[in-house]
């Protein structure tokens, strides 16, 4: 990665707040919302590598967009820089009080390193089979010749996988009533998750959003306990590798093993966290790569050639261009000093990740889409952040990675895909993500047969 050359911090001890627009909140919510990626670097650029937004419901947040500031931000210590609290706000109703993305300090770290070895390097790749598989099996539904989004497809094989890999479900029928129970709770949720006003989680008659959400939610969790039951009761389930089996086998430091309910909130965690996250980074992915047909050609190229650097490149250089996640929060519990301004308890202060992965001193000519700046090094920890950082870092970051690696090859080795347009096309707020607009139209000018 190319070297940064960067201001200094500001002296510590300064009392004010970093600097930041003056609008009203809703004003530079609506910004955010008409431009959910441009609006952190417009902001950097005008204030600085710290600067301020206010937002209705959550007032005047701290951004940081360098890496020190980043640095500073995932290495503080945990008992003062809360995510599991900042992620609450939003996500608890749905994961739950015992999931990995909503507890803080001694519980958190309980569930992170009871949930961190299914997810290592080596296990992963044993799904590279069932990856493909799904893949395959998925792309004999695309048209040829017609335009089509493509996101839906990612996320069906992204969902197919998941159901397999990480919860062991093979069952055509169990499959089929899994997928629609997902379908319906993650349709439910979006609206629950969007703000965290109060009103939207009050029961307010049968039609409106908190009671749908509540009987998807408990239908759900009534498949998942079902298939907790089920799997415990399968003679030789120790032997088994989706995830659901992995971790009903671990044990924590006191030999103690998880409870139905901890198993639960973990497994739609990883359902949430996991699969449409994949799914959209792979829309961009190829939503990037069709209208750079340079970087396509040298991708093809390459793998022709059993080659996998640029492959990896691609995945790494699509995440910083179009990262799925465009912040990640963390909730101050007590004062805490950054890039020499002293935040009071209670501020939440965000590692901007948009910002930084269009920031010119980080990854000169940011707007442009070159894999070739991820061939030569290591993608810097504080400055490529798509999976966030320290003790909070995405676990399924390598799976993600993985996954996006093997469904691309099959995606560039099989098809031969156009932009339906040559503009790019715009990105837009889709549950908690950065998603294509029109979920990346293509055309299929030629298939695997052809
Ligand atoms: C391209 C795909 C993905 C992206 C961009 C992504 C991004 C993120 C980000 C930004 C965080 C927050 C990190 C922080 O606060 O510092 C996170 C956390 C997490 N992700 Fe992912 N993720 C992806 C895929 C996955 C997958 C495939 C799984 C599981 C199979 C997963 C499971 C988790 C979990 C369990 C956490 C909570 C970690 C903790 O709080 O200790 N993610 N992810």
């Amino acid at each position: 990665m190319e070297q940064a050359t960067l201001p200094q911090p500001r002296a510590a001890g300064a009392r004010e707040l970093p600097p930041g627009s003056r609008a009203p909140a809703i004003a530079q919510a609506l910004r955010y919302a008409r431009d959910p990626l441009g609006f952190l670097s417009t902001q950097q650029r005008r204030y600085g590598d710290i600067f301020s937004v206010r937002f209705p419901f959550f007032g005047q947040v701290i951004y940081v967009a360098r890496p020190d500031l980043v640095k500073e931000v995932f290495t503080g210590a945990p008992s003062v820089f809360h995510a599991g609290e900042a992620n609450a706000t939003v996500l608890e109703p749905a994961l739950g009080p015992h999931s990995v993305l909503t507890l803080d300090d001694e519980p958190h770290m309980r569930q992170r390193k009871l949930l961190l070895p299914p997810f290592h390097g080596e296990r992963i790749e044993r799904y590279g089979e069932l990856i493909v598989e799904m893949t395959r099996q998925e792309m004999e539904s695309w048209p040829v010749g017609e335009p089509f989004a493509l996101r839906p497809h990612t996320q069906r094989i992204t969902l197919a996988v998941i159901m397999r890999a990480v919860f062991g479900v093979h069952d055509e029928a169990r499959l089929e009533r899994f997928e629609r129970l997902i379908d319906d709770f993650a349709r439910r949720v979006g609206v629950i998750t969007s703000l965290p006003i109060p009103l939207l989680r009050r029961n307010l008659g049968p039609l409106s959003p908190w009671p749908k959400f509540v009987r998807s939610r408990e239908a759900l969790d009534e498949f998942i306990y079902e298939e907790i039951r089920l799997r415990r009761a399968e003679p030789g389930h120790e032997e088994r590798d989706d995830v659901l089996s992995l971790l009903l086998g671990a044990r924590d430091e006191e030999g103690a093993p998880m409870s139905d309910r901890e198993l639960r909130d973990e497994l739609v965690t990883v359902l949430g966290a996991g699969h449409e996250t994949t799914a959209t980074g792979l829309a961009w992915a190829i939503e990037r790569l069709v209208r750079n047909p340079e970087a396509l050609g040298k991708l093809r190229a390459s793998l022709a050639a059993d080659e996998e650097d640029y492959l990896g490149a691609t995945v790494k250089e699509t995440l910083r261009a179009r990262p799925v996640i465009i912040d990640v929060a963390r909730k101050l519990t007590g004062p805490a000093t950054i890039g020499g301004y002293e935040l009071e308890k209670g501020t939440f202060v965000l590692p901007a990740i948009a910002a930084l992965h269009y920031h010119e001193d980080l990854f000169p000519a940011p707007e442009q889409f070159r894999p070739e700046r991820f061939l030569d090094g290591k993608a810097d920890n504080y400055a490529w952040i798509p999976f966030g950082g320290g003790v909070r870092r995405c676990i399924g970051a390598s799976f993600a990675e993985y996954e996006m690696r093997t469904i691309l090859r099959e995606f560039v080795e099989r098809a031969e895909l156009r932009a339906v347009d040559p503009k790019p096309e715009a990105v837009r707020v889709r549950n908690i993500t950065l998603a294509p607009a029109k979920g990346t139209r293509v055309v299929q000018v030629a298939s695997a047969a052809a």
